[in-house]
């Protein structure tokens, strides 16, 4: 199956990486529904992740995003996040259209990265807007000189996602015509829909997990026996013997 899909990458004209959690893990980072490790198996969405509780429970909801702040600061992007920017560098893939918030795909120098969900790069005042350094916030920092109360820029649960971010992935998807969907469950509309509209317009899907989703039945090539980076890496072995 590594064989078709680096064929496919190479005979195609506007391949688009679609990332989740999964292209993480191997970073280090915990994803959120993975079984016995997920985010979410330790803290409860519906308690934190959400507007609700940065107004009514800031003292959680502070210590939770500082917790995850931390992490993501322990870690970095692992060499299928550097395959990716390579590719994008080389013309093979158009850009990537992720649900992460870690921001690993800039910093291992992808350029056309459309962060659905936001992400950790930016802090600002809830109540204000004035914008914070995310390493004041590191430092407890969390509470603005107006009294409102300092978050990161990542979209929560029951807040309007980025508009202009997301009409900028349904044309990126639109064009595709291949997707690669890497870590996810595409258990979270809207940004589930993406790999479906790219179908829709003709595009060839691929999808690297470890666990079945159940838009599994809309892929054209399904892999799971491989890891995402395990994935990356041999896909991009065998597009390097295409290309001599
Ligand atoms: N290789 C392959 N698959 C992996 C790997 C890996 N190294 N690590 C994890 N996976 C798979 C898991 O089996 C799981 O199916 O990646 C998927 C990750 O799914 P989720 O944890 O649901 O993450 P994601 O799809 O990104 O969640 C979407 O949910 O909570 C919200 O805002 C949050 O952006 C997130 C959204």
């Amino acid at each position: 199956m590594v064989e078709q899909v680096a064929e496919m990458l190479h005979s195609s004209n506007h391949a688009v990486v679609f990332t989740g959690a999964g292209m993480s893990t191997e970073s280090g980072l915990p994803d959120f529904r993975s079984k016995d490790r997920g985010l979410w198996e330790k803290f409860n969405p519906d308690e934190l992740a959400n507007v609700h509780a940065l107004v009514h429970n800031e003292k959680e909801f502070t210590e939770f995003y500082r917790y995850r702040l931390r992490e993501i600061d322990k870690y970095k992007p692992h060499r299928g996040h550097y395959i990716l920017a390579e590719w994008e560098k080389k013309g093979i893939i158009k850009g990537i259209i992720t649900q992460n918030v870690d921001a690993f795909h800039f910093d291992a120098g992808n350029e056309t990265v459309l962060e659905l969900h936001g992400s950790f790069h930016t802090f600002y005042c809830h109540t204000c807007k004035k914008r914070h350094e995310r390493e004041a916030y590191l430092n407890g920092e969390t509470i603005c000189e107006c009294g409102g109360t300092v978050r990161p820029g990542i979209v929560l649960f029951g807040e309007q996602l980025p508009q202009d971010t997301f009409q900028k992935a349904e044309t990126l998807a639109k064009q595709a015509d291949m997707m690669i969907v890497l870590g996810s469950s595409l258990m979270v509309s809207p940004a589930n829909m993406f790999p479906i509209i790219a179908k829709e317009n003709g595009a060839k899907l691929v999808i690297v997990n470890r666990e079945p989703t159940d838009f599994d039945l809309y892929f054209d090539v399904v892999i799971r026996d491989l890891s995402v980076k395990e994935a990356l890496i041999a896909i991009d072995e065998k597009l390097r013997e295409l290309a001599r």
